[in-house]
């Protein structure tokens, strides 16, 4: 079995290629994962514009794509001089009606090689930026048209789920079995999410953010500091070197913990954004967004990063214990981009063994926006029977629990 994947949600292109390895335990090989970042297109504005992702997802995709079965070895050039069938290009024109450049680069792809020995096709369907998840879903419909090779529509989140439960051992990377009922705390630049999974591919959503996520709160707050998009890295470094210097938080400088005690698993960040400007207008004396960049002190700049990364780490482990407390988990997932921030995940790893609960964080190089986490759920999806689908409608705003 060889899955294809596609993911193109927001500002990453990335393609992959598994092999599944034989055996009880669901085990695949990498034969290629390619990600191609956009972010220093959207670095510019200072965040992701959904035109800009498309139209760059079109321009690079296919090429990406024809990459990744050469690096798999499984890219055969014709020799002889081949055409599409009319009625097929007449259905793939239609198809990809509002993305001619794709079109054509797949026309080329399609009569230049043949049929490669992929078994499935797994591509991110939502959620995201509709207009980016199109993309992708409209370059798997066309391998399904003119290659006939089935496709599976795979929710962001559950590859991130996924991606945390990913072990390496030499080349080949296993889909951990968990102890259930686990809880999942998804956190992302679109989510902020606390999940019960009783078992793989059943999804309750037991709380979540009312507005802005966590991820987009730490790129605001890294804005209001002068920081370049993306900027969750930034104030974690930022903090991180304000916690060996030992800064301590003036009193009046302090944030709130937003939600703290509202006793149930939502969250809200955007008053947390709106808190740090307050104490940047008062500390910097200024009264824009775009002069307080200029006022700013290294000095506070520390100190607001470090308050600031402090708040949301205690919201978010709290929520967690008490998901964990009320749903006897045996297990915690943590997944999505934030999740590579080392302070919430020291906090998580010191409460999961407090609370003696497996802890699934992921790896580094997987914890952003990738392919090989849409193969490996599209694989898991395979394993479990699931059928694929014909008809895929890319969904912005798709909930997990109909993943
Ligand atoms: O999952 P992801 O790559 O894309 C989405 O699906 O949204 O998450 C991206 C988010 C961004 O908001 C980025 O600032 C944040 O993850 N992020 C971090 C860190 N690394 C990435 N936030 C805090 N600390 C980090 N180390
Ligand atoms: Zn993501």
């Amino acid at each position: 079995m060889i899955i294809l994947s596609i993911e193109t949600s927001c500002d990453e292109t990335s393609v992959a290629i598994i092999k599944r390895v034989r055996g009880k335990n669901i085990k695949f090989e990498v034969l290629s994962h390619k990600i191609l970042s956009q972010i220093d297109l959207h670095k510019q504005y200072g965040g992701v514009f959904p035109a800009m992702a498309k139209r760059e997802h079109a321009r690079t995709l296919t090429q990406l794509i024809a990459e990744c079965l050469k690096e798999a070895d499984l890219l055969v050039e014709r020799t002889n001089e081949h055409h599409l069938e009319m009625s097929k290009r007449k259905k793939l024109e239609e198809l990809l009606s509002h993305e001619q450049e794709m079109f054509k680069a797949l026309v080329v792809l399609f009569e230049g090689i043949q049929k490669p020995k992929i078994d499935a096709i797994a591509v991110t369907a939502g959620p995201g930026l509709a207009p980016a998840l199109w993309v992708g879903v409209n370059s798997a419909l066309s391998m399904n048209l003119i290659w006939d090779i089935p496709v599976y529509p795979i929710h962001h989140m559950e590859g991130h789920i996924v991606a945390s439960l990913l072990s390496k051992k030499e080349n080949i990377f296993e889909i951990s079995e968990i102890k259930t009922p686990s809880v999942a705390l998804l956190i992302s630049g679109g989510h902020t999410e606390i999940v019960r999974i009783s078992k793989l591919r059943k999804y309750k959503i037991l709380g979540k953010t009312k507005d802005d996520a966590v991820g987009e709160a730490f790129d605001k707050v890294a804005r209001m500091l002068g920081m370049e998009y993306p900027g969750g890295p930034e104030i974690s470094k930022l903090a991180n070197t304000s916690r060996k210097e030992n800064i301590i938080v003036p009193d009046d400088l302090k944030l709130p913990r937003p939600m703290l005690h509202s006793k149930d698993l939502y969250f809200s960040f955007s008053g947390l954004k709106t808190a740090v400007m307050t104490r940047i207008k008062k500390y910097g004396d200024v009264s824009s967004e775009a002069s307080a960049k200029l006022e700013l002190n290294e000095e506070l700049k520390k100190a607001i990063a470090l308050e600031f990364e402090n708040s949301v780490t205690d919201v978010l482990v709290a929520k967690v214990k008490q998901a964990i407390y009320e749903n006897g988990a045996n297990s915690l997932i943590v997944g999505g981009g934030v999740s590579a921030n080392n302070h919430i995940r020291f906090n998580l790893q010191e409460l999961c063994r407090e609370e003696n609960v497996d802890l699934y964080l992921p790896d580094l190089k997987l914890s952003g926006d990738n392919a090989l986490m849409i193969a490996a759920t599209g694989l898991l999806h395979i394993e479990n029977g699931e059928k694929s689908k014909k008809k895929i409608i890319a969904n912005g705003s798709w909930s997990i629990e109909e993943a």
